[in-house]
């Protein structure tokens, strides 16, 4: 069975990153810039938005992260996007989620400018996905690393079924219609399941390329499982573990031990879509950068 590498993979795509930002340096004297915005404490927010900050900087480019606390208004919080909107230092503009109860997700997302939305979440960008103008839009970030991880490790993908478990507007919906898309790695049959779909392994057992975004840890057993079947695992689930330094660890949506013994391909957790998210969203960084400079 072939492990997919996402962190190998992932650095590769970093290191491309870092000498596409020295071509724009060259080229304007200036870098692209990435603000992130995080509203309260949510400690797995707090990591993710560590790590986007770190490797940001890793790879040259500019890094701001504005904390808010849990009960900033959602008016403020409009009118700092609106202040980055209109920050020419400013290339891309992330709004971590989730944000708390009392301000509306959706309200934030429509602030923020369609060509700094390197989240690829505004209505705008989603709408160029589905209608298949991928290169005047920007792809949210997971959906567009696992198409980086097929693409890279040549998955056949054409006329094949790609079963995608799991419908969340982050994941989901733009994962399933990206595989929809005529693309070289794309141009599926697509069959999407969500907690309400009756008899789930009736229709993964006929996937070609499983993708698992549920969030439940193991939900994916070796028996719903197509034999040579690629399967990617978009899940990050703490589970408790007794021998581990910090009392969890995590795995994914996938039983990783029984499927891969079905699977002919499949991504590892960690080390497989994971790291693939923030390489793309740097990636998706750089081209706003490229698009607002007309490189
Ligand atoms: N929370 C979990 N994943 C993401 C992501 O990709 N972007 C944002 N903004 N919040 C998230």
């Amino acid at each position: 069975m072939l492990i997919i590498d996402g962190k190998k993979v992932s650095l590769d795509l970093k290191n491309e990153l870092k000498a596409s930002v020295e071509s724009c340096q060259a080229a304007t004297g200036r870098v692209p810039g990435l603000t992130v915005i995080i509203v309260g404490h949510d400690p797995a927010s707090q990591v993710y938005v560590r790590n986007k900050a770190k490797t940001c900087k890793e790879i040259g480019m500019i890094s701001s992260v504005i904390e808010m606390a849990a009960d900033t208004t959602e008016k403020h919080l409009i009118d700092t996007i609106h202040k980055l909107n209109n920050d020419p230092a400013v290339h891309g503009i992330l709004v971590q989620q989730p944000l708390p109860k009392l301000i509306d997700e959706f309200a934030v997302t429509l602030a923020i400018d369609p060509s700094k939305d390197v989240d690829g979440f505004h209505p705008e960008n989603l709408g160029r996905l589905v209608m298949g103008h991928l290169d005047k839009c920007f792809v949210s970030c997971t959906p567009y690393g696992i198409l980086e991880l097929l693409s890279r490790y040549n998955i056949e993908t054409r006329g094949k079924h790609c079963v995608v478990v799991g419908r969340s507007n982050i994941v989901g919906k733009p994962m399933a219609n990206l595989m929809l898309q005529k693309l070289d790695a794309t141009n599926c049959t697509v069959t999407i399941c969500h907690s309400a779909t009756k008899n789930i392994p009736f229709y993964t057992q006929q996937a070609d390329i499983l993708i698992a975004a549920i969030g439940k840890a193991g939900f994916i057993t070796a028996d719903m499982v197509k034999p040579g079947a690629v399967v990617i695992d978009v899940g990050i689930n703490r589970i408790e573990d007794a021998a581990t330094k910090s009392g969890y660890r995590l795995v994914g949506d996938v039983d990783y031990e029984g499927v891969s013994a079905v699977a002919s391909a499949m991504t590892p957790v960690p080390g497989g879509v994971g790291p693939m998210t923030i390489a793309m969203l740097l990636k998706n960084t750089l081209q706003s950068f490229q698009r607002i400079n007309g490189l």
